[in-house]
This record gives C-alpha cells, structure tokens and sequence, in this order.
C-alpha cells in the first residue's frame, strides 16, 4: 500500500468491512474511466477515498477534495479541515470516532464545482461507503452532498436552499437515518464570523447521537 493513502488507525474489526472497503479503494483507485483520472495521475495526486470508522454512528460527506486533500489523499486536512476539526472539538466528537468523506472521490481541476457527470461517476462509491457502514446519521457539508444525499433518500421534497434548511434534521424512516444538512466548512474559511453558526448547527449532533 502506497504511504500516502489513507493509513489511520482502523476503521473496523469487522473482516467483511475491511474487504469490501479495499475494494471500492481499489476500484477508485484504477478509475480510468474518470474524467479526473489523467490529471491525477499527471500530478501525482492521489484520490481521496474517506478516513475514520468502518463502524462510525456519523459520517460526513464534503463536495470533493482540494489541493491539500489530493496530495495527501486525505479528506479535510487543509484550511477546511481545520474548520471541521474545531466544529468537531466544539461538541466533543472525536474525528477517529466518525467518518469523512466526499462525493467526488478525485479533485476537479482549479477546485471548480463538480460536474453532473462527475457526481454520477462517483456516487456509487459513496452508496456502497454508506451501505457498509450503515451509520445513525449522514451529515451533508455544502449544497452538493445536501443535493446528491436529499435526492438519494427521498427527501426531494423537503430540499430547499442550504440558506434555508442547514443545521435541520431529517429522518428516513425506511433506513432509521437522520440526515443533516450543514453549511461546508470552508465558509467559515472565508468568513470568520460564521463560525459561530456553524458551532451552533454542530449542536444537533449530540441529540442524535445521545
Ligand atoms: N472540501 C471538501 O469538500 N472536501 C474536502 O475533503 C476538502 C475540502
């Protein structure tokens, strides 16, 4: 296994976990077919598949990696990610506790928004990532994973503008899954005074999680 892939203290006791989570690893990794495959490659990036535990209560679910997230294969560990680890600290969530993802697996060029096609390709992986884990709630960081989530699992009705329903919950009876709509992190990135509403949207996570 490559150094730079995703190494953290594991992620499940569960054999099967193990094995089937390699398997999306592999898959994403030999992604030819990925628009985004050929400048990966060409700067020696990496994808980043997720990080945490196979037996997480939460996951979260970011929009694609950055510049940061790609050389490393590692979600959020850039400005973002700094962002999230003190929502994280702010109710008391240990991040080895949880685990964080993205829709998009490799990051699109110049961090534009993700294509349609894009969102398509990937998206399958994040489906299987949420089968295996099966977690009490999924929380959605930005309007993209809010989109792609909602629609996933019925909630086409009740989706509204992140403006609108973010720090709300949802729940999926058929599943027994709360989904949870965030602002993503990186507004804070841009705006610190928003901090303090993302503090406050964190604060549902310890009702679900109680
Ligand atoms: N932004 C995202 O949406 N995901 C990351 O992993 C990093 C930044």
């Amino acid at each position: 296994m490559n150094k730079k892939e995703n190494t953290k203290e594991n992620r499940s006791q569960d054999p099967l976990k193990l094995e089937q989570m390699k398997k999306i690893r592999d898959e994403i990794f030999n992604l030819t077919s990925s628009p985004l495959y050929a400048e990966r490659v060409a700067s020696g990036n990496f994808p980043v598949i997720g990080e945490g535990s196979y037996d997480a209560g939460i996951i979260f679910i970011g929009e694609a990696p950055g510049k940061n997230e790609a050389k490393t294969g590692r979600p959020f560990c850039g400005a973002s990610g700094k962002i999230l680890d003190e929502l994280l600290a702010h109710v008391g969530i240990d991040r080895k506790n949880v685990y964080v993802t993205n829709v998009v697996k490799d990051r699109p060029t110049n961090n534009r928004d993700p294509k349609p096609e894009e969102i398509e390709l990937y998206s399958p992986f994040l489906d299987r990532q949420i089968e295996i884990i099966k977690p009490r709630a999924i929380v959605t960081l930005g309007r993209f994973s809010m989109q792609y989530i909602m629609n996933r699992f019925g909630l086409t009705s009740e989706l509204q503008s992140i403006s609108s329903i973010h720090g709300k919950k949802f729940f999926v009876k058929e599943k027994d899954l709360f989904i949870v709509p965030l602002y993503h992190p990186a507004v804070a990135v841009y705006n610190r005074n928003m901090l303090p509403d993302l503090k406050k949207d964190f604060e549902i996570l310890k009702d679900i999680l109680r």
